[in-house]
């Protein structure tokens, strides 16, 4: 079995040795972005130094970025565990692919047509199905989550997904309040009423296995930069599916495969920083296997760390910390956890915090759904994020922070 090893993955991520006013900084701010590996680094750079050309050139540099974008749609591939119809292909990011997305399966809505939208979910994935149902006369309905249990009830999903729904637009794990929903679930929920799946995979990635092909869902859109990797987008879904759509593409770009969905040059660069993400996680696991067994193995590892951590921060809170979000089963969540603390603005904790070289994020983190829901849209929460490499001394050096700062509230 995988067991991570923290401290030596620690010595990968260059970022990790920060330090401001010679105090080491503590990255708490992991749902925000993570830090890269050396590998991811290298691979960039890589891909620079050695000369990078446009695609379709009848040179070896030309045929490298088809290669390098190749191998970048299979390592997506492997990280989201596809099934062998599916398409890959990147964007500028999650929101860009999402916009493309949504504009093209509502190009035949009208009214009486029904989209499903959460209030768990980052507005990513909320804003493009508000703004296609606003064109097309097309109507939202909303699914609450409960805000005594933090989840997201399926019954309500169901209450909202009738015969007329054309999209579910839900997301993987909330990346406010770090809720994991079943989406296996909510997949059904919109298949039996004739209705497509659309999963926001963002937050999720770095903290859990993603398997398309178990949960079956149509679409699953995800950020390379939240896995380690590069400001990159990637998208999958029924390759059947993509190929009936209509794009809004040039003329001369393939009006077919995945190619069709990828609006101008991309990032060859970022492309193959992606690889070498999606390796890294897979690197992480001790088993031998292909790149998909090692990823499944490493996403095990990587959940029992995050429930270690989990546990020790919330077992350490201070008493005027209030935790937004589930507590009672660490495995229903990521380790990404919304805090208030009394006596203080979610912005002037986050600005105690980084005066102790401590990152985290305040506000709504675009999650403004979740923040009105729990009638905290005005300022928002504190946001505080593990990941692989977050260590026991740095939740401990928080929790340090907390009890002093509660001290002197
Ligand atoms: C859950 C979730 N969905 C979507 C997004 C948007 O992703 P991108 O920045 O790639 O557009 C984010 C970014 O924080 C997110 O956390």
């Amino acid at each position: 079995m995988t067991v991570l090893n923290t401290s030596a993955i620690r010595t990968d991520f260059p970022a990790l040795r920060r330090t401001e006013n010679g105090i080491p900084v503590a990255w708490f701010d992991g749902p925000g972005g993570s830090q890269v590996p050396q590998s991811v680094i290298a691979a960039i750079s890589g891909f620079l130094t050695r000369g990078g050309s446009n695609h379709g050139g009848a040179f070896t540099a030309s045929r490298d970025s088809e290669s390098t974008h190749e191998e970048a749609r299979s390592a997506v591939a492997d990280l989201f565990g596809v099934r062998d119809d599916d398409y890959v292909h990147f964007g500028m990011n999650m929101t860009s692919l999402n916009f493309s997305l949504s504009r093209a399966l509502a190009a035949d809505w009208g009214p009486g047509d029904e989209v499903v939208v959460t209030r768990l979910d980052h507005d990513a994935n909320i804003s493009p199905w508000l703004r296609v149902a606003a064109d097309t006369g097309a109507t939202v309905r909303w699914v609450p989550f409960n805000t005594s249990t933090y989840r997201l009830d399926l019954d309500r999903l169901a209450e909202a997904v009738g015969p007329r729904t054309r999209v579910v637009a839900v997301t993987h794990a909330s990346n406010a309040i770090g809720t994991i929903v079943d989406v296996a679930g909510a997949t059904r929920i919109a298949h039996d009423a004739g209705a497509l799946i659309v999963v926001d995979a963002v937050h999720y990635a770095p903290h859990g296995l993603i398997d398309m092909a178990a949960v079956d869902c149509d679409f699953l859109v995800a950020s390379a930069y939240k896995f380690f990797g590069p400001h990159i987008g990637a998208m999958a879904g029924r390759g059947q599916l993509f190929e009936k759509l209509d794009a809004y593409r040039v003329r001369p770009a393939p009006a077919t495969g995945p190619g069709k969905w990828e609006t101008g040059t991309q990032s060859f660069e970022a492309l193959a920083g992606v690889t070498a993400a999606v390796d890294h996680i897979a690197n992480l696991s001790d088993e031998d296997g292909g790149r998909r067994e090692q990823i499944v193995a490493a996403m095990a590892a990587v959940k029992e760390h995050a429930v270690h951590l989990g546990r020790r921060f919330l077992d350490g809170l201070p008493e005027p910390v209030t935790v937004f979000g589930i507590t009672d089963d660490l495995t229903a969540r990521t380790p990404t956890f919304a805090i208030e603390m009394e006596g203080f603005s979610a912005r002037r904790l986050a600005t105690e915090l980084a005066d102790r070289g401590i990152y985290v994020t305040d506000g709504d983190y675009y999650a403004m759904e979740v923040m009105s829901s729990l009638d905290r849209a005005d300022g928002g929460l504190v946001r505080i994020g593990f990941l692989h490499y977050t260590a026991d001394e740095e939740v401990d050096r928080l929790l340090e922070a907390l009890h002093e700062l509660a001290g002197n509230a």
